[in-house]
């Protein structure tokens, strides 16, 4: 089966046309994006945080996927990369672009919580995870991305990335499925229900 996506948003060519220009690198996966998208789909009216715009890639597959009464909030710290997302994505009244660092943004941040968090960047992900979990709603989606090992790692990554998997999984309040598919993904759900005993050892 191939799982190329076969629709995309309106914006990605020309967003993808401005990262080239600016160098930019980091935007996620058409099948990730494809992903965002449908989780979008199903939360109609849905409170959705990217944490991590980049060049708003990720936020066009949001988008696409949202209906008209949903909502997007999506915090970059680098205000140059997050105005090519700005220009592109600016006129439809969904979104909401906050420049500044998300991990200020999350201690501050007092509303509602949210139905959809991508966290796709060092807060919410690295650090500051409790506290971005705290505000996925009940029955929310939280989705990380950039899990599967990649040759320019820094020193620690990857070790990084396993305290982080584990962290997640052995959560009571979160069901966690990962995603060996794309550039490596989990998926967790609150949820109030007691989750599956993780499996220590065994072979099945
Ligand atoms: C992987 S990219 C985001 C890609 C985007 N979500 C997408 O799907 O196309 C990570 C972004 O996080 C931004 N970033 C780094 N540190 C940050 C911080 N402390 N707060 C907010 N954004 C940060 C980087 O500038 C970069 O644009």
């Amino acid at each position: 089966m191939d799982d190329t996506p076969s629709t995309f948003p309106d914006s990605l060519p020309a967003l993808r046309a401005a990262a080239r220009e600016a160098g930019f690198d980091m935007s996620c996966e058409e099948r990730t994006g494809s992903l965002l998208a449908l989780l979008a789909a199903a939360r109609p009216g849905g409170r959705i945080l990217e944490l991590g715009t980049g060049v708003g890639e990720g936020t066009a597959w949001l988008l696409s996927g949202m209906d008209s009464a949903s909502s997007l909030v999506t915090v970059e710290l680098d205000e140059v990369v997050q105005e090519v997302a700005r220009e592109q994505l600016r006129s439809d009244p969904r979104v909401t672009f906050v420049a500044g660092d998300g991990a200020e943004w999350l201690q501050t941040y007092d509303g509602e919580p949210f139905d959809l968090v991508f966290a796709d960047t060092w807060p919410g992900k690295f650090t500051h995870l409790e506290r971005t979990l705290e505000l996925v709603a009940s029955g929310g989606t939280y989705l990380i991305d950039d899990l599967s090992p990649q040759p320019g790692w820094p020193a620690g990554h990857g070790a990084a990335v396993q305290r982080l998997l584990t962290d997640l999984e052995e959560r009571e309040d979160f069901h966690s499925v990962r995603m060996a598919w794309a550039s490596g993904l989990l998926m967790a759900v609150r949820s109030s229900h007691a989750r599956i005993t993780p499996r220590h050892g065994g072979t099945d």
